[in-house]
């Protein structure tokens, strides 16, 4: 289990890279990092070469050392497994460990993460150095966690060699049991794809055309859980050898190529890197969507922001800064959104290599001339009065259904559209957070039982199960909204037959009998009953209802007259479908209506007001009002009784908040967002 009282307060550091630099610099790093209130720092991440240097010959020497004087300076250390990336020599020794692209192209030295994560070699390499690791540290005091490899899956998410393919027939026969339960959930029947033995089947290579569908989502399934494999084999060493030191990965947030959720099961505690763009305006939705998810994925429990940048980036092809003031503003994000951990990448900007045009704590220019030097030293002085916010939860009463395997399934080619998930996500949430929701992230087979709304966005992959558990809780009073292309295919990529949304047609009070997909620049008008008519794009689903009331009709085209939007009793419960794609004002304002009707407290903020409802131990509640703006200012009307937190001066009931201005306001009882207002 993981106790963050292991920890000095709330954690604050960075990956720290020491090998990069003469020993000179060392002591200067560890002098600053007392200075910038650093407590934790992630050591060795990419150390493998320097650390064995022919197989099975470790140096440990410079790794003591600098685990030494980091812990003399009260620096905690978050020790990397280092099997990010094998050394050359490794590589080398083993051609065949490195991976192969769709294309039969392996991929050659020179990068990083160049590992097949079936081959034996490297297990027996990351086992063998886990082991030597955890066993020269195990006893020194520095080491507070476990950084289990590194960001899995970011460069190479799937290895399409031979050993991958020998691992994925394993794993299919687990799976099905008999090549005829193969060929039937792959529907092999189709273009002559029909296999008499499993030494036939191969990763979904470079084909003519399209691979079989249920070939391809197995596989994103497979390479998911072959790269876990990896992870949990280094974990079972860690926990042989030290039990009481907690481990983690970090996580990439809405990564496609690993089922998050299946993942966290075997996290200590969760961990996350976080790059939103800065140059975006929608920075902090893009940043605190991930911080949700990543929440959410924990079951609710905090977690690190392992990484984020100081200010720019080396790898979009414009590296926005983030100007004075966002580093902090996002980190509160982190913070409100339950973080106990706000994590750099780096400590210091590397002088070679391909990151040197990476921000760092340090920057080239060295902390006395540098404004993110004095950013991120005021930011350590001001966490370390924000400790009581470790013990905050942040409750939430709407949650919005994800999940790996239908974002897998609906990336598959050949379908009506391609239809990007995130994007269409992204869109549902950040109405949610402008009517001032805390939003969980939930899968199918999650909880639903504490929330009084449930989104669907898109959940095109419906298993019956999912389908029932839909049902169970709009039965019991629940609020569903679904959009539209969801419940369309089972876990074996068929088709659910009899119209689409067939698996809760019951519960819409409806059935889809085709859609018209609109080319770009093509619209439809839907007439809402009391509001304008609102023009929207991309997708229209041809309704029947079977109990729903239309809420709003299409005007336009062959099923002019017909549903766009519907709402059914079911049970004690609403379900809410929306079948087609709305512009961001009309989805807000139907989720709102839903909002109401489930009788959940909602406020309407703009875009760039962020606002997090947390809760403290014994019934006080934090609002953390954040003014994501550049330039402009924001006021807001706050309820009555609140304190500023922390200091707790009487907050009164209104408050300007400059550009990326914060500020926390506790209360001594629950709190309604509908009391928050923007003036
Ligand atoms: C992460 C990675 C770090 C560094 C960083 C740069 O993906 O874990 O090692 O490369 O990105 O933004």
């Amino acid at each position: 289990m993981f106790d963050i009282q292991r920890f000095n307060g709330v954690i604050y550091g960075a990956d720290y890279n020491p090998e990069q630099w003469p020993r000179e610099i060392w002591a200067e790093d560890a002098r600053l990092m007392q200075e910038a209130g650093v407590n934790l720092v992630s050591l060795g991440i990419f150390s493998w070469a320097l650390l064995e240097r022919t197989e099975g010959n470790f140096d440990f020497g410079w790794l003591d050392e600098i685990m030494d004087l980091l812990h003399a300076h009260g620096v905690d250390v978050n020790l990397a497994t280092a099997t990010a990336s094998p050394p050359p020599w490794f590589s080398l020794q083993y051609p065949d460990s490195r991976p192969v692209t769709a294309d039969g192209v392996r991929l050659e030295v020179g990068g990083r993460q160049l590992y097949c994560p079936s081959h034996p070699a490297l297990r027996d390499g990351a086992a063998r150095l886990t082991r030597a690791l955890a066993t020269r540290y195990a006893q020194h005091p520095a080491l507070k966690l476990w950084h289990i490899n590194n960001e899995y899956g970011c460069h190479i998410d799937q290895c399409y060699c031979e050993h991958c393919a020998r691992r994925f027939r394993a794993w299919l026969e687990r799976r099905y049991g008999s090549i005829d339960a193969l060929n039937g959930a792959w529907g092999t029947a189709f273009w002559s794809q029909h296999y008499i033995t499993w030494a036939e089947i191969q990763p979904p290579r470079r084909a003519p055309t399209y691979a079989n569908p249920t070939q391809q989502l197995d596989w994103r399934r497979f390479s998911s859980d072959n790269i876990l494999e990896l992870h949990t084999m280094e974990r079972a060493i860690l926990a042989e050898i030290t039990p009481d030191v907690p481990a983690t990965t970090n996580f990439l947030g809405f990564l496609p190529g690993l089922d998050y959720f299946r993942w966290a099961q075997e996290e200590d505690v969760v961990s996350l890197d976080a790059y939103p763009d800065p140059g975006s305006d929608l920075a902090h939705l893009d940043a605190g969507m991930a911080f949700d998810l990543t929440r959410s994925l924990g079951g609710g429990a905090r977690w690190i922001l392992m990484e984020q940048a100081t200010s720019a980036v080396n790898w979009r092809l414009r590296n926005a800064p983030k100007p004075p003031g966002q580093m902090r503003l996002l980190n509160h994000l982190a913070l409100a959104r339950g973080a106990s951990g706000i994590m750099f990448f780096q400590w210091r900007a590397s002088r070679a290599g391909a990151e040197k045009f990476h921000s760092g704590l340090v920057q080239h220019v060295g902390q006395q001339r540098s404004r993110v030097w004095r950013e991120v030293t005021a930011f350590g002085a001001e966490l370390r009065r924000l400790t009581p916010l470790l013990a905050a939860g942040v409750p939430a009463r709407v949650a919005l259904m994800f999940d790996w395997h239908s974002w897998w399934a609906l990336n598959i080619d050949s379908k009506p559209a391609a239809l990007p998930l995130l994007p269409l996500v992204a869109r549902w949430y950040a109405a949610l957070k402008a009517l001032g929701q805390n939003v969980d992230f939930v899968p199918p087979h999650g909880d639903l039982g504490g929330y009084d709304v449930v989104v669907l966005p898109n959940l095109y992959l419906m298993a019956d199960e999912t389908a029932s558990a839909l049902r169970a809780f709009v039965e019991r009073g629940g609020h569903l909204v679904s959009g539209y292309f969801t419940g369309i295919v089972d876990a074996q990529e068929h088709i659910h037959l009899g119209g689409y949304g067939a698996p809760i047609s019951d519960v819409l009070g409806l059935w889809v009998e085709e859609w018209d997909v609109l080319l770009p620049g093509q619209t439809n008008t839907v007439a809402w009953a009391g509001r304008d008519p609102v023009t929207v794009t991309d997708w229209c689903d041809v309704i029947h209802l079977q109990g729903a009331q239309a809420q709003a009709t299409f005007t336009d085209r062959f099923y002019a007259g017909q549903p766009a939007m519907t709402r059914h009793t079911f049970g004690q419960g609403q379900a809410w479908y929306v079948g087609t794609e709305l512009p961001p004002s009309a989805l807000q304002g139907l989720l709102g209506e839903v909002l109401q009707g489930a009788g959940v407290p909602l406020t309407v903020l703009p875009a760039h007001v962020d606002l997090t409802v947390s809760a403290l131990p014994e019934g006080a509640q934090v609002l953390h009002l954040l003014n994501a703006h550049a330039t402009d200012p924001v006021s807001l009307r706050i309820p009555d009784g609140g304190v500023l937190f922390p200091g707790g001066e009487a907050a009164g009931t209104t408050l300007t908040l400059p550009p990326y201005g914060v500020t926390l306001v506790q209360y001594p009882q629950a709190v309604t967002v509908a009391d928050v207002q923007v003036l």
